[in-house]
């Protein structure tokens, strides 16, 4: 039926009109109230020459817009796109942070309510998931992904869709989801933003693909091209990723969106002379939407009477939209997203609030416990609270957060207050700044030590400034910027029981503080919540269960690093060590903390694993089981993870691949029997054609509380 609606109505459209849905405008960004808007921009929606506006929010400033589209001669809806990448008014954790929760049943519903506030507020679409593979953490977008792996970036992607889009699009609460950015951002050389990949096609199939596909499985609406050369070709610009493999092996229905200006950015790529190759390159490549290059706008209609591009592929690039434009409704109700009453509604729910204090609790890791200082006991008598994070409201939500004001209470629990709402009338808390997140004045040490010296214990947050991790934001020194380290030295000369908050978008390096201090929180940004979810922890409220999704190196020069990796010929047995085998004379080979790791207030065992059969043939499939014990004094969550190794094989495989995992909550002393199916698609691989195969030979099944941390391990056999 909708099929029917698009070809009725392309057959009405002039080819301005066409071309005019494939053009997408930023607004002004104001969320509030009404706005001026560009009279240049006015007009063009009334001619039917803009399909879609990103950055326009809130009822009343995208009704001020579909009213103009509705003012154009076919009143075709505008669309508006918006970056809700980690929740609305109310904000979750950065997306890597929630990934550390491993928890896919919140991530889906983190999405699901940044969804019902945005659709409440005039927003159809939303710019995220960023699915992109993060193993480099000097790009500083790593904060908007799900880490370094395949499997879990994948089942997270699929969680991800899934919560924005909600039972179906065309549901009043649902957004399109937009699966970015289209393929290998995240390998840019050097871990620098906007950079070229080099990649190799076992790579890019093996590691970078499958969380696209999971999205696509997830019936995502929407994909995003890349800023970045894939092996030469510039991806907006690329056929192979967009034609071959999006639109043709995996039958994606939806439309591409290019990245911001990305098309126009082909000429500085020296792929395209003008504007007019760049819009040649991109609409044969399959870039559905021009995101702000005017590329086509401008150079499209000539191209197409030039006879250059057949009419027949921009027809597909504006059935795909107008069709996306139907399933939402808009044609029956351009206003459907724009009622002030439902806004009111959805922006005042305290379940939302509720949820961000979950979920930014699910994402804390506690890095180090050694003395078992925490929980904290609430009796404590005086805690000093030092560093630049603990009064900053603004700061917890983090990069790409949306409508917030610079400190607005209702919205935002800081630090601070989240450590006030916990504490009774008993305990005096002393604050210090110490120091700023990135000068280099040592001016508020002494104050700092004064606190720290009458207090019970110190608790000492840190990190990144909240917007060091983000867009644009590649660092190549990834340590604790400014003096933060040198503070975290001079609290510790005075003795005091010290817990450290590490607050940052990608993994730091902190090796003095990872040595010498016996307790640390990895915080990340944890958004609206964040002051008493990190309370909620510090007092063992919440019994922390999160693990790293991506690896922590010891120093930079260890990057790229990541669990999986090959072997090599000459693989390094002992770390540190020269003698002629892969490894760094002035470094260990292992990082400062590993994939999945992750501490816990209680301890879990694990034992008596057994494997249904040691041989199997393809169509057959093991259950795996063992058993997990609470062997702690509180309740507690554990992420199980099963890894495999293919011992042997026609290509090298990794030494290890997350396959599974679940998060098993446990009472203590309690015992649970954990199991897991391995299957042939867990035992497959590229083979050099780049086939999806097995091969008969032997496998490792290990069993792990982290990838560096195996407890229970077996071999299988796989025959013919
Ligand atoms: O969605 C983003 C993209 O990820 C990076 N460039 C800008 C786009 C729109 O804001």
């Amino acid at each position: 039926l909708i099929e029917q609606k698009v070809e009725n109505l392309l057959k009405q459209m002039t080819l301005e009109e066409k071309i005019g849905q494939l053009n997408q405008y930023t607004g002004d960004g104001g969320a509030t109230g009404p706005v001026t808007i560009n009279p240049n921009k006015q007009a063009e929606i009334k001619q039917g020459l803009i399909g879609s506006m990103l950055n326009v929010m809130g009822v009343q400033h995208t009704r001020q817009y579909q009213e103009l589209a509705m003012q154009s001669r076919l009143k075709i809806p505008l669309l508006f796109g918006l970056d809700v990448v980690h929740g609305y008014k109310t904000t979750f954790p950065l997306p890597l942070a929630e990934a550390a929760s491993w928890d896919l049943e919140a991530i889906e519903k983190s999405a699901r309510i940044a969804a019902i506030e945005a659709s409440a507020n005039g927003i159809h679409w939303t710019f995220a998931p960023m699915v992109d593979i993060g193993r480099d953490p000097r790009w500083g977008r790593v904060m908007e992904g799900a880490g370094e792996d395949t499997y879990l970036g994948s089942k997270i992607a699929f969680a991800r869709v899934k919560g924005f889009q909600g039972k179906k699009l065309g549901d009043l609460d649902a957004v399109m989801a937009c699966s970015k950015h289209f393929a290998a951002y995240g390998a840019a050389v050097g871990g620098r933003d906007y950079n070229s990949v080099d990649m190799s096609e076992r790579m890019l199939w093996e590691t970078y693909l499958p969380p696209f596909k999971a999205t696509v499985d997830a019936g995502v609406a929407t994909f995003m091209n890349s800023f970045n050369d894939l092996n030469g070709i510039p991806a907006t610009g690329n056929a192979y990723l967009q034609r071959d493999i999006l639109k043709g092996k995996w039958n994606f229905k939806g439309f591409v969106v290019s990245d911001w200006g990305s098309i126009g950015e082909m000429i500085a790529h020296g792929y395209a002379k003008n504007g007019k190759e760049a819009a040649f390159s991109a609409i044969t490549a399959g870039s559905d939407m021009d995101m702000e290059s005017n590329a086509y706008r401008y150079n499209l209609a000539a191209l197409v009477n030039e006879g250059k591009v057949d009419i027949a592929l921009v027809d597909d690039a504006v059935r795909r939209i107008l069709y996306k434009k139907f399933e939402l409704g808009l044609f029956d109700d351009p206003y459907c997203f724009s009622n002030a009453e439902r806004q009111k509604k959805a922006l005042n729910n305290p379940e939302h609030t509720k949820f961000a204090r979950e979920i930014a609790a699910k994402s804390i890791v506690l890095l180090k416990n050694e003395n078992n200082l925490l929980p904290l006991s609430k009796q404590i008598k005086t805690i000093a609270f030092i560093g630049p994070a603990v009064k900053p409201a603004r700061g917890n939500h983090g990069f790409w957060s949306i409508d917030v004001k610079e400190v607005d209470s209702t919205y935002i629990i800081s630090q601070w207050k989240g450590l006030e709402n916990k504490v009774g009338k008993n305990t005096k808390l002393l604050y210090a700044r110490g120091c700023g997140f990135e000068d280099n004045s040592k001016a508020g040490f002494d104050e700092a030590i004064a606190i720290a010296k009458q207090a019970d214990v110190v608790i000492l947050t840190i990190g990144e400034r909240w917007d060091m991790s983000g867009e644009a934001k590649s660092r190549s020194n990834i340590q604790l910027p400014g003096v933060q380290e040198d503070l975290v030295k001079a609290i510790h000369t005075t003795g005091k029981p010290m817990v450290v908050l590490i607050n940052a978008g990608r993994p730091l390096v902190f090796d003095w503080t990872a040595d010498n201090v016996p307790t640390i929180l990895y915080t990340w940004w944890l958004g609206s919540e964040a002051g008493n979810a990190i309370a909620d922890v510090l007092f063992g409220d919440y019994n922390p269960s999160a693990k790293l999704p991506m690896t922590f190196p010891r120093s930079e020069g260890q990057i790229p690093i990541y669990y999986n990796y090959f072997n090599t010929g000459r693989p390094s047995k002992e770390e540190n060590h020269t003698n002629y085998v892969s490894a760094y004379i002035d470094l260990k080979n292992s990082p400062k903390f590993p994939f999945g790791y992750g501490l816990s207030y209680t301890t879990f065992e694990y034992s008596n694993l057994q494997l249904s059969s040691s041989k199997i043939k393809e169509s057959e499939k093991i259950t795996l089981s063992f058993q997990l014990k609470n062997s702690g004094k509180v309740a507690g969550e554990e992420v199980v993870q099963l890894y495999i190794q293919d011992k042997f094989a026609s290509v090298v495989r990794p030494v290890k691949e997350l396959k599974d995992f679940q998060k098993i909550k446990l009472q203590p002393n309690e015992t649970k029997t954990i199991t897991f199916i391995i299957d042939k698609e867990k035992l497959s691989f590229y083979n050099q054609k780049l086939d999806w195969i097995t091969e008969p030979g032997e496998f490792e099944v290990m069993i792990g509380t982290s990838s560096a941390d195996i407890r229970l391990n077996q071999l299988f056999e796989l025959i013919n």
